[in-house]
């Protein structure tokens, strides 16, 4: 976990975000009119906010719980339905983003990191 924790500080900056979402937003042509009003600015932010969150529910701090199940509702059928198979192709862009802007990036690294955000993930797709 400590490695995954280390990449993410070598990587929570714009730039990786911005990659981020030049990935994201055209991997799946569902995805861009989904954020047709938003404001990137404020989305950056959330972006980050969202990585740190399911890191800590990895780790097993009890704060990251109810923020996953809070996000999980957040994206769920009644909210912003945010169908479940829509999960992986979020964590593939988040790793070719993190392959791209992490020096440190190894296969290695990427199953860890993999690891990790599946575990909330896993929770948010069951408030779906
Ligand atoms: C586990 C993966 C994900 C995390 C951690 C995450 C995190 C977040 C966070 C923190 C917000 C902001 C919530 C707020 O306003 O308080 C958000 C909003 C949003 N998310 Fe996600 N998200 C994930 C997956 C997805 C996926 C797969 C999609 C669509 C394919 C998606 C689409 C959106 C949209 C459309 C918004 C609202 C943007 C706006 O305010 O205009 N998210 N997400």
């Amino acid at each position: 976990m400590s490695e995954v924790i280390d990449s993410f500080h070598r990587t929570c900056n714009p730039a990786f975000v911005e990659k981020f979402y030049s990935i994201f937003l055209d991997a799946d042509p569902r995805i861009r009119p989904l954020f047709k009003k938003t404001d990137f600015e404020r989305q950056k932010g959330l972006l980050l906010h969202g990585m740190f969150v399911l890191l800590q529910y990895a780790e097993g701090k009890a704060v990251g719980e109810m923020a996953v199940e809070r996000l999980g509702e957040l994206h769920s059928r009644k909210r912003m339905n945010i169908t479940p198979d829509m999960y992986p192709i979020w964590v593939d862009c988040l790793i070719k983003a993190l392959a791209e802007k992490d020096p440190k990036f190894s296969p290695a690294l990427e199953a860890k990191w993999r690891r990790a955000l599946q575990k909330g993930i896993d929770v948010m797709m069951t408030k779906y």
